[in-house]
Formats: C-alpha cells, sequence, structure tokens
C-alpha cells in the first residue's frame, strides 16, 4: 500500500518544474500520502537530502523559475553502487514510490530504479522539448517565448543597420526551440541537429536577402549544430563558426548572439505552469493505481502516459513541415 512517496528534479532545469512539484505534493497529500522532496536531484537520493514536504511548503512557488528542490547531475548514480546506495536511503525514509521531474538523463535513472523494484513514474522537464511521447516538455514553451521576446529586440537594432544575425539557441541534441523559434520570429533560416547543415546555401540565401532589399537577416541556430551524437558542443561554438563560414564566403560581415542559460530562467508561462500541474497529479494519480515505469505525457492537450522505454527509444522527430512553412513565408 502506497502511504509515502518522494519527488525530485534532476537535470537541467526548466520553468515550471516548482508547479509541478506543488502539484505532487498537494494532490499526494490531499490523497492522503506523505512527501519528501529529495534535493539535488539523483545526488541528494543517494546522500539523503531529504525534507518532509507539507501543504504549505509549496506556497508561493507556482510562478517562480528554477526548481525549489534544486537540481543537479550525477555521475554517481549512473554507477550500480551508486544506485544501491540511493536504494538504501529509499528504504531508510520509507519511500514507497518516487516522481522524477526532468529530461532524458534523469528518465534513464528513473527506468534503473523501477529494474530494482521502486515504483517510479516519470514527467518530462527539459527546455529541449525532445523527449518522446508528449507533445511538450515543462519548460519549453516559456524558453521559446524568452528566445522570441530576445529575437524581437534583435531585430531592431539588425534592420536599423541592415545587418546579418546569427543567433544561438539551446538544444544539445535538437532543433525543437530553434525551429519553434523560427517560425514565430520570421527568421531568414534556422540551422538545426537533425539536418546536416548546407552551409553554401545558407551563404546563398544571406546573399539573396541583401540583394531583395530586406532589412535584415536572422538566423537561428541550434547549440547542437555540428556536435555529433553524443559528442559535446564543439569549443567554438555553432552561431560563432556559422558565423565566421558566412564572413569568409560572402564577405558580409556577422554579428552574433548566443543566447545560452537565461533561456532557462523566468517565470514560467501559462501554458507550462498548465502542463506542469495536470502532469503532477496525474503522476500521483498513476502511482495510486499502481503503475510504474511510466511517463505521464501530454498529447492532445489531455495528460496521457507511456513506459519510460518507449519515450526514450528515439529523439523526438521534429517537425519538417513547421521548418518548411518558416522557409516559405521568409520568401525562400
Ligand atoms: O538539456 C537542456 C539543456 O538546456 C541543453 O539544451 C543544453 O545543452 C544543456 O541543457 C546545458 O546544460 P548545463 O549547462 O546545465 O550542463
Amino acid at each position: 500500500m502506497l502511504r509515502r512517496i518522494g519527488v525530485l528534479t534532476s537535470g537541467g532545469d526548466a520553468p515550471g518544474m516548482n508547479a509541478a512539484v506543488r502539484s505532487v505534493v498537494r494532490t499526494a497529500i490531499s490523497r492522503g500520502l506523505e512527501v519528501y522532496g529529495i534535493r539535488r536531484g539523483y545526488r541528494g537520493l543517494i546522500e539523503g537530502d531529504f525534507i518532509s514536504m507539507d501543504f504549505r511548503s509549496v506556497a508561493d512557488i507556482l510562478q517562480r523559475g528554477g526548481t525549489i528542490l534544486k537540481t543537479a547531475r550525477s555521475e554517481e548514480f549512473t554507477t550500480e553502487e551508486g544506485r544501491q546506495r540511493a536504494l538504501q536511503q529509499i528504504r531508510r525514509y520509507f519511500l514507497d514510490a518516487l516522481v522524477v521531474i526532468g529530461g532524458d538523463g534523469s528518465f534513464r535513472g528513473a527506468i534503473e530504479l523501477d529494474k530494482m523494484g521502486v515504483q517510479v513514474i516519470g514527467i518530462p522537464g527539459s527546455i529541449d522539448n525532445d523527449i518522446d511521447c508528449t507533445d511538450y516538455s515543462i519548460g519549453f514553451d516559456t524558453a521559446t517565448n524568452t528566445v522570441i521576446d530576445a529575437i524581437n529586440k534583435i531585430r531592431d537594432t539588425a534592420s536599423s543597420h541592415e545587418r546579418t544575425y546569427v543567433i544561438e539557441v539551446m538544444g544539445r541534441h535538437s532543433g525543437h526551440i530553434a525551429i519553434t523559434a523560427g517560425l514565430a520570429s520570421g527568421a531568414e533560416a534556422v540551422l538545426i541537429p537533425e539536418y546536416k547543415p548546407d552551409l553554401n546555401a545558407l551563404c546563398e540565401r544571406v546573399v539573396d536577402t541583401q540583394r531583395r532589399g530586406k532589412a535584415h537577416c536572422i538566423i537561428i541556430v541550434a547549440e547542437g549544430l555540428f556536435a555529433e551524437d553524443d559528442a559535446p558542443v564543439p569549443r567554438e561554438g555553432s552561431a560563432l563558426k556559422v558565423g565566421r563560414i558566412i564572413t569568409e564566403t560572402t564577405g558580409i560581415e556577422t554579428r552574433i548572439t548566443i543566447l545560452g542559460h537565461l533561456q532557462r530562467g523566468g517565470t514560467p508561462t501559462v501554458l507550462d505552469r498548465t502542463i506542469a500541474t495536470l502532469m503532477g497529479a496525474k503522476a500521483v494519480d498513476l502511482l495510486l493505481s499502481g503503475e510504474t515505469g511510466k511517463m505521464v505525457g501530454l498529447v492532445n492537450n489531455r495528460p496521457a502516459f507511456c513506459p519510460l522505454e518507449d519515450a526514450l527509444r528515439a529523439r523526438k522527430p521534429i517537425d519538417h513541415e513547421l521548418l518548411m512553412l518558416s522557409d516559405m513565408l521568409a520568401g525562400f
């Protein structure tokens, strides 16, 4: 019988994680469960960094970015020894089940816990929106709104000077932020890791933009554009490399903006607050109905769930039509 559950946030933080924590804690308490918050993700699970959560402990966090539980990426948890230490803590605190809020790395950890007999449900939290089997991951909508806000400002100066800008957005392996931001900002080009970049075609597009008398040329590049599958992003950075190649090939001056970690912060949008709240409540209900090894998602605006393995099987495919539409509307 389920009496006490734990909740943790892990991997890169994402705006809306707090809304999910609040929803998990309050749903669980309303259903008669006790809740422990585990601080610093799997690192805290190994170290026993647990705090008892009551209804008021999650007051005033719905609107805050980041995660009140803190987060970390734990190397130790990827080892059998680390996971055994975590299991000991789970038993020491008499936790009957866990809710893990995070991205693909966090879910790989959750699958290992499930194999060890721990009842676990995952909630997708990653600004990259690269987790399959859900329309949205928590944080993506806020991050893309932040990107759009930044691009709006860059356009003002880009138009005034009639300049070419290369703007780097997050997405270590995926172009979801880049594509959505490109479509919503009317960018002249979007380059993503899922497609090998044709830099000659890009340079022709930049020249063409000037020839047509466009006021500016905005190119959005996902940070992982040149990264091989699990290799780190090149030192030079994707946007700097693209900008350098444009200038070397065309003689056209470029300006580079790397948006970086500001994309991970800020108050969550209505969409992120809503999906986080729905997913948090659904996660607790799944635990109460005895489910384990599942991820809560949002499909066609309704909470849904699937095996964690399915969510990780392949990276969430990008929507090619969005890219085509974006190009067509920019005149290419
Ligand atoms: O996984 C989300 C993400 O935002 C990626 O897009 C980015 O590459 C990464 O986190 C950066 O994470 P950190 O600097 O925290 O290690």
